[in-house]
């Protein structure tokens, strides 16, 4: 085969079926097995993204050069081949596309040989651990089932493209290189070397300029875009990550709902054939109240119930104490059945567990056809009957529950809810659970801090009814300004906040009041966000938008519960790139060319 047809592929490793019989093809991809069995045939089953497919050398009628090469052949090699279509020899394979026809091969290019790789990308019985794959990402990336992540992703971005094309939006651009955005996390920040001493800040979204593109009277603005946050990684977290970044100018909240909902639908539809049924809408007091979760996972239920009332008629103390905190409570969730499913070890660990997150421990009760049992029994005596059917218990039932401030107590017993869940194995996986939450309180009270912070972002609108209580309310009320409810709504799935997003503010007076409430002083403010605050004064639409976390998006589709694995290029939980090895060390040079100096010591 000469080197200038050796590229041309005629078909992809996953095209050709029994209509080809007879065709001369030519292939290229990996050597993804190779099987000399000693009776005169060798076969490789040759990779592409699209596919495999089965060729075979025949030591009968192949030319010796042929064979020659071919012997040489090692898996993860790269080669093109021509040869003939025929109906496999062997019976078809019905695990493959191709498996009705293998290519008899006549000519062998061998375009780039390998050294033996750390493993191999075509077996998946020998997952190596995750460090090797991303420190080797090109190799894991071969594999087919990351192949597929690549194409599911590909598939949301570009049904995302085409559905708010449709809808009149355009994608524009906003700038990498800006200034500090107000998302709540740390930046990330660089220096300016032809501004010696200033710095820019990667954008954590493009959160100002899509309201000044807005201002602009761009009307309808889509992106996907990058965004950046110096925060703690968790499962669904990475430093970079990307959005599907959308706003949109004289709208209300259920306008933006709509588009969105119009999205969510078309996306499952092309990619799952799952007609997605109109969203629930709960209020956040309702989702911290039932689920402990303002991302409620509704495929099962295990729902909290509050029963502070029935604790207050009681003399244990875990209940009395907790109750006298502020806004304390008690609450219970009901096992159904877990009287056999849940053993001792579990509910002892239940107590750990919960600890994390600041609560004490979880009591437990049995409720059997004697009525409630072990060790707290005797003191939930005087409620028994109410509770029992305040929480519709039944014999093999079993009770937890927790006892702390409203917001111990909800994150505390709100993860149990799902630890429970997976220990019980109650979650349909087959099903997908969506809903919107709204009704967020705009801010959100600091203990340590001891001020205020925006919930969502300092943008983000009081709702409409509660304009007038938020304009009066007093810096120094608590009460009052912990119940003012923003115009913001997440869109979850599956209990992952898939989206998030807000009607904006477009008046100075009620930025300006935000602020105040905030602690940020006009200085500040104007420091912070002027060329926003400026463009407010010009002249600017009632707005509102959202964005969608597209990991999230394609890990719900994909089926993935790692972030990681449906980007292509992912940072490690402690941030880093272990195949580029990034972040790495730069001369003393740079950093005097960046008017930097270097303080960190590793010794000290
Ligand atoms: P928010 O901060 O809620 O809103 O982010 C929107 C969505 O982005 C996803 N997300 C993340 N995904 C992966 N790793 C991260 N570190 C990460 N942080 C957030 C989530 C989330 O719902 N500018 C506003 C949007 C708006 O108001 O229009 C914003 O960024 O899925």
């Amino acid at each position: 085969m000469s080197t200038d047809s050796a590229y041309r592929r005629t078909h992809t490793c996953g095209q050709l079926r029994p209509e080809h019989v007879g065709d001369q093809v030519v292939l290229a991809g990996w050597v993804n097995s190779y099987r000399d069995h000693g009776t005169g045939l060798i076969f490789i089953d040759l990779r592409d993204r699209d596919g495999l497919t089965q060729v075979v050398f025949d030591r009968e009628d192949a030319d010796q050069t042929l064979l020659d090469a071919a012997d040489k052949l090692r898996t993860e090699d790269v080669i093109a081949l021509s040869g003939k279509v025929r109906i496999r020899d062997g019976g078809p394979n019905p695990k493959l596309n191709t498996g009705e026809i293998e290519v008899v091969a006549e000519r062998l290019e061998i375009l780039a040989k390998t050294d033996t790789p750390p493993f191999q990308p075509s077996d998946p019985s020998s997952l190596p651990n995750e460090e090797l794959r991303l420190k080797y990402r090109y190799l894991d990336l071969r594999r087919p089932a990351m192949q597929r992540l690549l194409r599911s992703r590909h598939r949301v971005t570009k049904i995302a493209r085409d559905y708010f094309d449709e809808h009149g939006f355009l994608e524009i651009e906003t700038p990498i290189l800006c200034r500090s955005t107000p998302e709540g996390a740390r930046d990330f920040i660089l220096p300016s070397r032809m501004n010696p001493g200033e710095w820019f800040a990667l954008p954590q979204s493009p959160q100002l300029f899509k309201q000044i593109l807005m201002v602009s009277g761009c009307d309808r603005y889509l992106q996907i875009c990058k965004c950046f946050r110096d925060e703690d990684l968790r499962a669904d977290r990475q430093p970079e990550f990307s959005q599907i970044d959308l706003e949109m100018s004289f709208v209300t909240r259920e306008d933006v709902m709509q588009i969105i909902e119009g999205f969510v639908r078309r996306l499952w539809k092309e990619t799952k054939g799952y007609d997605v049924p109109q969203l629930p809408v709960m209020t956040y007091q309702d989702a911290m109240d039932r689920y402990g979760s303002d991302r409620p996972d509704l495929r099962y239920d295990l729902e909290l119930v509050d029963i502070s009332d029935l604790a207050a008629k009681t003399d244990f103390k875990v209940f009395t104490g907790a109750l006298e905190k502020r806004k304390g409570v008690v609450k219970a969730i009901r096992v159904p059945g877990g009287v056999e499913k849940l053993t001792r070890k579990m509910t002892d660990g239940y107590t750990e567990f919960v600890k994390q997150f600041g609560a004490g421990g979880v009591p437990v009760v049995k409720y059997t056809d004697k009525g409630l049992e072990t060790g707290i029994a005797r003191f939930i005596e005087p409620i028994a009957d109410e509770l029992v059917s305040r929480l519709g218990l039944e014999p093999g039932d079993m009770v937890l529950f927790g006892a702390d401030s409203y917001a111990v107590c909800s994150k505390a017993l709100g993860e149990l809810r799902q630890k429970l869940a997976r220990d019980l194995n109650v979650i349909d996986e087959d099903r997908w659970a969506f809903l919107w939450v709204v009704d967020f309180p705009m801010f959100e009270y600091d203990e340590e801090s001891k001020r205020f912070y925006a919930m969502h972002h300092p943008f983000t609108a009081p709702n409409p009814d509660q304009l007038e209580k938020f304009l009066a309310a007093d810096p120094d009320d608590r009460d009052t300004i912990e119940g003012i409810v923003s115009a913001g709504y997440d869109v979850v799935c599956n209990g992952s906040e898939i989206g998030g997003g807000s009607i904006r503010i477009h008046q100075q007076e009620v930025q300006n009041k935000v602020f105040q409430l905030l602690g940020i002083s006009r200085e500040e403010a104007r420091e912070k966000f002027s060329f926003l605050l400026e463009a407010l004064r010009f002249g600017a639409p009632p707005m509102g938008g959202i964005a969608f976390g597209l990991d999230r998006l394609v890990m719900q589709i994909a089926g993935s519960d790692n972030i990681r694995d449906v980007i292509a290029f992912p940072k490690t939980q402690s941030g880093q790139d272990l195949m580029c090895e990034s972040p790495g060390s730069v001369s003393d040079e740079q950093l005097q060319e960046l008017f930097v100096a270097s303080t960190y010591n590793p010794e000290s």
